[in-house]
């Protein structure tokens, strides 16, 4: 369903992707590995279309992503959503409107200004914050949640896009281990749940194997790792952040912890769109 063909970007003399290449033939959680600098953002930002590819193809589904413009670069925008590391939340907003944000391509103008939501949007936005645990947070402003929260917000305002790709920049790197465990946990569950695909740029190697099918290792923009997580040894490891390096595994882990989480009652969200609508 994903193909990406030899993908290329060059700024001034220096390379950041150099020539990456693979296939992902189902809806599989892939991460994307390597150290600083290696081009696993700009990599991302090529494949959601914020940032243009010097040369090469992706396809998915068989059509050639780099190449759309318009209206039709557009609607792919709507089809993989991004997720960044520090949430790209409007922080004075309130939690439900900044889902309903995911929903600004296909809204008009007028209505975006007004912040006229409909009532299927609204209860929608509220289905999609209970699902990931968090209605009762929908009337608050953003600023006042946690990171954790505020994450899972901004993974609700991408899946009010029904997007068939979830791109995720490094989405736990602000986080503590437990909420940087709920924020995994819940693109896993839409990953499985939904078939979703979703493509994670993580700066951890036991996130990486706890979480992904598929790990791609980038070093130095090249790609110098395609595998399952098992295969994802010591060496391997070595091999993508450098064995001139101290590498040390400790320096790329944040200990997740692996207790599930306690199920906590929550209010319905019929309650709360009460309140709102
Ligand atoms: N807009 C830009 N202009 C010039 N160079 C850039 C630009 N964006 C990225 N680069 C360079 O491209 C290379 C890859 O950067 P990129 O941000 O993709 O790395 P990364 O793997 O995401 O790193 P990090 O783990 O620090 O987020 C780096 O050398 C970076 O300096
Ligand atoms: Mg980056």
């Amino acid at each position: 369903m994903l193909e990406v063909r030899n993908v290329t970007r060059v700024f001034g003399n220096r390379i950041a992707v150099d020539r990456i290449s693979f296939t992902v033939d189902r809806p599989q959680f892939v991460g994307i590995i390597g150290k600083s600098g290696a081009g696993k953002s700009t990599f991302l930002r090529m494949m959601n279309r914020l940032t243009a590819a010097s040369a090469g193809e992706i396809l998915f589904e068989g059509r050639n992503i780099l190449s759309l413009t318009g209206a039709a670069a557009r609607a792919w925008q709507s089809q993989c959503a991004m997720i960044f590391q520090q949430f790209n939340l409007v922080p004075r907003m309130d939690v439900a409107s900044n889902v309903m944000h995911g929903k600004l391509n296909s809204r008009s103008t007028f209505a975006t200004m007004f912040n006229l939501w409909s009532r299927e949007d609204i209860l929608q936005a509220l289905d999609i914050l209970d699902r990931l645990g968090i209605a009762e947070q929908a009337p608050k402003r953003a600023e006042a949640l946690s990171g954790g929260q505020q994450q899972r917000v901004a993974i609700a305002r991408a899946l009010m896009q029904d997007p068939r790709i979830i791109l995720a920049d490094e989405p736990i790197a602000s986080l503590d281990p437990m909420n940087a465990q709920l924020v995994m946990d819940t693109l896993k569950k839409i990953n499985t749940e939904d078939g979703r695909m979703v493509i994670a740029n993580l700066h951890t190697l036991d996130t990486a194997r706890r979480y992904c099918d598929r790990v791609i290792g980038l070093r130095d923009g090249r790609m110098v790792f395609d595998g399952p997580a098992s295969d994802l040894t010591t060496e391997a490891a070595r091999e993508i952040y450098g064995a001139d390096e101290s590498f040390n595994e400790s320096a790329t882990s944040t200990e997740i912890p692996v207790t599930p989480m306690p199920a906590v009652r929550r209010p319905r969200p019929a309650a709360i769109a009460a309140s709102l609508l």
